[in-house]
């Protein structure tokens, strides 16, 4: 249920237009309260008249209607709202916010607003598939823009394929996921996931196994739990999770940058496999065998950015949670890891060949804290996500 909370709901201009005027009915419904926003291309498909009278609400549509300014500047109008909707997402005003414009009233509340978005895409499938659209999702979702659908269907303009707007009522299910009260609501979490690539020139890179598997389904779980997050991952093979704000990193150093730029956080979970060695001179150019004559590389230890984290003293997040990834003396090497790292937890786990958990799906874990270790059973890697976030948010309470 939505217990009065506040949805801001844009209209773009595209025949799924007309759905929307159920979403406002069940919105209703269920508790919520709409206040539309409604573009100019949009009043070519539903009239203001019916979106005001389904949503007891003025509408509002131009931006230099100085009526409204005075009764409601446009930054307040897109702040005051739990969250904000677009429905439906035309190509055009997808564009428009992967880009940053503010030339009519829904591009600059989307551009002012500080609250969640959400979007509904609907649009013609050729226009869905083009690279630009795909381009432009890419930027929003990595933005933190929250995306339900599109359907794949039978279109107003005779095509099959992806582009049709998600059905109201799926549209209200995310709406209330997002709008939950999480364990984790108000939290900032900080995850690094994935691998690093060291160069060794622009062709050759040093790197590892990880998979990026785990710290997505962290970052997956922390969302659900309501949490705000930031993702910083390395090239990783899976791709991050929807709804929190993903920054995109290859190497180490870069890894370090981003994870310090976004404190301050609440947690820091440092499941990244951190390259330990880059090539302290990386080739600009392709290096070329010489006679049988073989090339030496010359290694430089890479910033520690778990103990760079735990190490602040300003901005240390109140919990910090290391990984531990051991061969050998798992136990005995976590907690020392745990002590020299200066972290709080240490999720320590056996990645010798014979487990499989490297690059695999499941994970057996030893969590490892200064008031004593817990051995957790051999699980997926989405159920140890959601337990260690139950447990984070146990701790946090
Ligand atoms: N880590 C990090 N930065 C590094 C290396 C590791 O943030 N340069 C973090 C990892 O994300 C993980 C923890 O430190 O949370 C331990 O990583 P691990 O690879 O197990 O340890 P190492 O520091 O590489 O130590 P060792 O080589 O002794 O195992």
């Amino acid at each position: 249920m939505l217990n009065g909370k506040r949805i801001l709901l844009i209209v773009g201009g595209g025949i799924a237009a007309y759905k929307v005027l159920d979403l406002i009915r069940r919105i209703g419904r269920a508790g919520g309260h709409v206040t539309p926003v409604l573009t100019r291309a949009g009043s070519e498909f539903v009239t203001p008249l019916s979106l005001s009278a389904l949503a007891g609400e003025k509408v509002y549509t131009d931006l230099w209607d100085l009526t409204d300014e005075a009764e409601m500047g446009h930054i307040q109008l897109s702040r005051v709202a739990d969250l904000v909707v677009v429905a439906p997402a035309t190509a055009d005003l997808m564009a428009k916010m992967a880009q940053g414009h503010a030339d009519d009233l829904a591009s600059t509340l989307l551009l002012a607003t500080d609250t969640p978005v959400m979007i509904a895409p609907a649009m013609n499938v050729r226009m869905w598939e083009h690279a630009a659209t795909q381009r432009n999702l890419v930027t929003l979702k990595a933005d933190g823009i929250a995306v339900v659908g599109p359907d794949v269907g039978d279109m107003a303009c005779g095509e099959h394929g992806p582009g049709r707007m998600a059905e109201p009522e799926a549209i209200l299910d995310s709406i209330t996921a997002r709008l939950s009260h999480g364990p984790m609501k108000g939290k900032h979490i900080l995850i690094t996931s994935g691998p690093t690539h060291e160069p060794i020139d622009p062709v050759r890179y040093i790197a590892n196994r990880s998979s990026g598997a785990q710290g997505t389904a962290i970052a997956r779980a922390a969302v659900a739990a309501g949490a705000r997050v930031t993702f910083v991952t390395g090239p990783a093979d899976v791709a991050p999770p929807e709804g929190c704000t993903v920054v995109r990193v290859e190497t180490a150093t870069q890894m370090r940058d981003a994870a310090l730029a976004a404190l301050p956080a609440d947690v820091a979970i440092f499941a990244a496999a951190v390259a330990d060695w880059r090539v302290t001179s990386a080739s600009d150019r392709k290096m070329k065998k010489q006679d049988g004559a073989l090339p030496s590389l010359e290694l430089a230890e890479n910033p520690d950015i778990l103990a760079a984290v735990a190490g602040r003293t300003m901005d240390r997040p109140p919990l910090v949670v290391g990984f531990a990834a051991e061969t050998d003396d798992v136990v005995e090497n976590a907690r020392a890891k745990r002590i020299r790292k200066g972290c709080d937890w240490i999720v320590a786990n056996d990645v010798s060949p014979v487990t499989g958990i490297m690059g695999g799906s499941e994970n057996a874990v030893l969590l490892i804290t200064a008031e004593g270790e817990e051995t957790w059973e051999r699980m997926g890697k989405d159920a140890v996500a959601v337990r260690l976030i139950e447990r984070i948010a146990t701790a946090l309470a």
